[in-house]
C-alpha cells in the first residue's frame, strides 16, 4: 500500500520550516531557515521581524523541501500547517501559504497544534506505545501531556508562569549571554558546580504543575546581592545551580507522572530537550527501568521544525480530520 505523503509547514516563531514525511515516520526532507541572527541583537524574538522573514522565506523553503524529497506537489496527499499556539503574525504566514497551496493544487488542508508537533517528533524515531507521557519543554511551553491513543492529549501539568526555556533565556540575559541563552547556560553549567542554594517550586502536594519565575528572580537577586557586596560570583557555579534546580523539578515530577499514569514510554520534546544536563539526568533515571522506554529525539528534531508538524498531521489525516479554508492562525490554541 502507498504510504501517506504529507507536506508540513511551520512558522509559529522564528524558524521558517517545511518538510516532507512519509507514513508519519520517515523524513524525506526537513528544511529549516533560522532567523536567530536577525533577532539576536534585540535579545529575543521581535514578532514583526519574524513575520517579515517568514514572508520572504516560506515559498523557497517549501520548494526546497519538495526538491530535497524528490517529490512534486502533485504527489503530496495533504498539507499540514501549524495553526497555533505561537506569534499570530508569524503563524498567519504559514497558514496562508498552506491554504494557497492546498487551494491551488486541490489538496486537503490540516491544521496542527504546535505542541502535538513537538510530541510527534518522537514518532520519527520510535513507534509510539500507549499510554505514554510526554515532557514538553520549550521556549513557550512546559507541559506534561498524557496520551492514551494517537491524536488524544491530556495535559496533566503545565507551567503557571515562565516556561523552562523562557527562564533559561531570562537568566542568560541577566548574565550578559547572547540570545537564545539556553545552550550558553548549559555549556557553563557543565563547567561549574551546583553549590549556590536556589529554590525549587514543588507547589501543592501531588501537583504536576511547574513554576520557574521564583527561581529566575532568585538567580537575579543572588547576582545583585553579590554585586552590592562587591563580591564576584562564579558564573559557572550560578549556571550549574540554576540548571540543577530546573532539572530536579522537571525530572522528579516527570518520574512521578510516569508512575502514576503507568506510562509505557516517556517522550521528551521541545528546545530544552537539547539540554545536556537534562538528557543525562533522564537517562540516569529511566534507562534501568523496564516498564518505561525513554525516547529523546536528536537536537534537530527537538527545536522547531516542520517534520514534526507533518508527523502529527499524518495522524490527523489518517483519522479523517480536515481543516477548511476558514482555517485561521490561533495564538492561544488549546491542545
Ligand atoms: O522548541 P523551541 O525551539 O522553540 C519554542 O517552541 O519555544 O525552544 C527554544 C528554547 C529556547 O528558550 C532555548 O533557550 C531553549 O529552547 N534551549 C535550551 C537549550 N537549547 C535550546 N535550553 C537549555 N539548554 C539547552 N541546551
Ligand atoms: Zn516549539
Amino acid at each position: 500500500t502507498k504510504q501517506t505523503l504529507i507536506l508540513g509547514i511551520e512558522t509559529s516563531c522564528d524558524e521558517t520550516a517545511a518538510s516532507v514525511v512519509r507514513g508519519g515516520t520517515e523524513i524525506l526532507s526537513n528544511v529549516v531557515a533560522s532567523q536567530i541572527e536577525s533577532h539576536k541583537r534585540f535579545g529575543g524574538v521581535v514578532p514583526e521581524i519574524a513575520s517579515r522573514h517568514h514572508v520572504e522565506q516560506v515559498t523557497y523553503v517549501v520548494e526546497e523541501a519538495l526538491n530535497q524529497a524528490e517529490r512534486t506537489i502533485e504527489e503530496i496527499d495533504a498539507i499540514a500547517v501549524t495553526e497555533g499556539p505561537g506569534l499570530v503574525g508569524a503563524l498567519l504566514i504559514g497558514v496562508n501559504a498552506a491554504k494557497a497551496i492546498a487551494f491551488a493544487h486541490e489538496k486537503p488542508l490540516i491544521g496542527v497544534h504546535h505542541i502535538a508537533g513537538h510530541i510527534y517528533a518522537n514518532r520519527l524515531m520510535k513507534e509510539m506505545k500507549f499510554p505514554l507521557m510526554s515532557l514538553v519543554v520549550s521556549g513557550g511551553h512546559t507541559e506534561l501531556v498524557l496520551m492514551k491513543d494517537h491524536g488524544s492529549y491530556e495535559v496533566v501539568g503545565e507551567t503557571r508562569d515562565d516556561a523552562a526555556g523562557e527562564a533559561y533565556d531570562k537568566v542568560a540575559r541577566t548574565l550578559g549571554l547572547p540570545y537564545p541563552g539556553g545552550p550558553h547556560i548549559d555549556r557553563l553549567a557543565q563547567e561549574g558546580k551546583p553549590v549556590i542554594k536556589l529554590p525549587r517550586a514543588w507547589l501543592e502536594e501531588g501537583s504536576f504543575d511547574f513554576s520557574f519565575s521564583g527561581l529566575k528572580s532568585s538567580v537575579i537577586n543572588t547576582l545583585h546581592n553579590a554585586e552590592q557586596r562587591g563580591e564576584q560570583l562564579d558564573t559557572k557555579d550560578l549556571a550549574a545551580s540554576f540548571q540543577e534546580s530546573v532539572i530536579d523539578v522537571l525530572v522528579t515530577k516527570t518520574e512521578r507522572a510516569v508512575s502514576q499514569f503507568g506510562a509505557k514510554q516517556l517522550l521528551v520534546a521541545g528546545g530544552v530537550a537539547a539540554n545536556k544536563g537534562l538528557r543525562e539526568r533522564l537517562h540516569e533515571t529511566f534507562d534501568d527501568r523496564e516498564d518505561v522506554e525513554l525516547v529523546i529525539p536528536p537536537l534537530s528534531l527537538c527545536t522547531d521544525n516542520a517534520a514534526m508538524i507533518a508527523a502529527a498531521g499524518t495522524i490527523s489525516f489518517e483519522q479523517g480530520k480536515r481543516s477548511d479554508y476558514a482555517l485561521n492562525a490561533n495564538p492561544g490554541l488549546e491542545l
